[in-house]
C-alpha cells in the first residue's frame, strides 16, 4: 500500500489511543464513562473494543496530531473539518468514539455517539451517530464492524450474526456470541456479502425489532437468498426491542438464548412478515395471505420444510393439505416456467 495510506492509518491509530486514554484515564472522560456504565458496558469490553471519548473541545485532537504529523493529510484524513480560511477543527466533539477497523484490525475510521445530555436537547439537530466521511482508507460500503475480532469465531461456527448497531454487536459479544458483526448504518452491500461468503456458509440476521428493522430484515433476506448460496436465518426480537435493549431488559443469558435457539428459517420469517399486512380474522385477507405465503414456500428448496409448512398451514387456516399442495404445485410450476 502507498505511503499516504500508511500515514492515514497511523493517524487513526494515534487518534484511537488518544480518545481511549481520555475516556479511561481523565476527568474529561468521566461523564462518558458513567454513561457507558449506566448501559452496563464493563471495563474489559471498553478495552477490547477500544472505545474512547472525544472531549467537548474543537481543537484537542488537532493539537495532539500537530505534535506527530504535519498538516498535509489533515483534510484527507476525515478526522478534521476544514474551515474557509484553510484551518482545521476536530470533526468529532463531545462524542463516545467507536473505532472502526479493517480486516487486519487497523483503525480506518470512527463512529461517534452523541452524549445523552445532548440527545435530550430537542433543538440540537445532530445525528445520534456521526461517522467518518469516505476517505482513501474508509469505505462504508466495504467495511464490516467487528469483522477483525469476529472472524475466528465466524470460521469456527461457520455462521455469522449480522446486527444493525455497534451496541448490538457488543451486547452479543458480551453474551458469549462472538461471531457478531454490523454494517455501518447502511443496508448490506455486495462487497460485504462477498467478504462474509469467504469465511462461512450461514448468516443469521438480527436487526432491530422495530418496523424499520423488520423491513430492513426483509430486504437483507431477499438480497442474500437471491444472490448468494449462504444459508439464511432470522432472529426477530419482541416488543420492538433491539438486541442491546433486549439484553438490558432480560439479561445476557436471555439474549444468548434468543440468538442461539430462536432462529427462524427464511420461510418462517416470510410467513410472519407477511402476516403483519393482513387482518387474519377476515376471510378474504386470509385467502390473499395464503396465496402469498404459498408463493414464498414455492421458493424453498427443502421438501421436508415444504411438507411441514403445509401441515401447519392446513391446521392453522382449516384448509385441506391437498388443496394447499395443489396451489403450491402450481406456483412451483410457474416459477420453473419463468426460469426459461
Ligand atoms: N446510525 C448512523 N447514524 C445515525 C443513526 C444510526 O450511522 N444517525 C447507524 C449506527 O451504526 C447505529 C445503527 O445505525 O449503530 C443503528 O441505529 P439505531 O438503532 O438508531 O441506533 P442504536 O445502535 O440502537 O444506538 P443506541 O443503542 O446507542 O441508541
Ligand atoms: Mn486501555
Ligand atoms: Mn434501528
Ligand atoms: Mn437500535
Ligand atoms: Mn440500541
Amino acid at each position: 500500500k502507498n505511503q499516504t495510506h500508511q500515514t492515514l492509518i497511523t493517524m487513526h491509530e494515534h487518534a484511537k489511543k488518544f480518545f481511549h486514554h481520555i475516556l479511561v484515564n481523565t476527568e474529561a472522560g468521566k461523564e462518558a464513562m458513567a454513561y457507558l456504565e449506566s448501559r452496563d458496558i464493563p471495563k474489559d469490553v471498553i478495552e477490547e473494543f477500544e472505545i474512547g471519548f472525544a472531549p467537548d473541545n474543537r481543537q484537542i485532537l488537532l493539537k495532539v496530531m500537530e505534535k506527530e504529523f504535519d498538516d498535509t493529510l489533515y483534510g484527507q484524513s476525515g478526522l478534521f473539518i476544514e474551515r474557509d480560511d484553510g484551518s482545521y477543527t476536530d470533526r468529532f466533539v463531545n462524542r463516545i468514539m467507536f473505532p472502526i477497523k479493517d480486516a487486519q484490525g487497523k483503525t480506518i475510521g470512527f463512529s461517534g455517539r452523541m452524549m445523552p445530555s445532548e440527545q435530550a436537547q430537542q433543538d440540537v439537530k445532530q445525528p445520534k451517530y456521526l461517522n467518518s466521511p469516505e476517505t482513501e482508507i474508509f469505505n462504508k460500503r466495504d467495511v464490516i464492524y467487528n469483522f477483525h475480532l469476529a472472524r475466528p469465531h465466524i470460521r469456527k461456527s461457520n455462521d455469522v450474526f449480522l446486527f444493525e448497531g455497534f451496541m448490538d454487536v457488543i451486547a452479543s459479544h458480551m453474551s458469549g456470541v462472538k461471531n457478531a458483526v454490523a454494517t455501518m448504518g447502511t443496508s448490506l452491500t455486495e462487497q460485504q456479502i462477498s467478504r462474509l461468503e469467504r469465511v462461512c456458509q450461514d448468516v443469521t440476521i438480527v436487526y432491530d425489532g422495530d418496523a424499520a428493522g423488520i423491513n430492513a430484515t426483509n430486504r437483507a433476506v431477499e438480497l442474500l437468498t437471491d444472490n448468494t448460496t449462504l444459508g439464511v436465518q432470522v432472529v426477530m426480537l419482541p416488543n420492538r426491542l433491539d438486541p442491546d435493549e433486549y439484553r438490558k431488559t432480560y439479561g445476557l443469558e436471555a439474549l444468548e438464548n434468543e440468538l442461539k435457539h430462536h432462529q427462524l428459517t427464511v420461510f418462517q420469517f416470510k410467513k410472519q412478515f407477511l402476516s403483519q399486512e393482513f387482518n387474519l380474522d377476515n376471510e378474504s385477507d386470509v385467502l390473499t395471505y395464503l396465496d402469498l405465503v404459498l408463493q414464498e414456500l414455492a421458493k424453498i428448496p427443502s421438501v421436508i420444510e415444504k411438507d411441514f409448512a403445509l401441515t401447519q398451514l392446513s391446521e392453522e387456516y382449516h384448509v385441506s393439505k391437498d388443496t394447499l399442495q395443489i396451489q403450491l404445485n402450481s406456483f412451483i410450476q410457474s416459477n420453473k416456467a419463468h426460469q426459461f
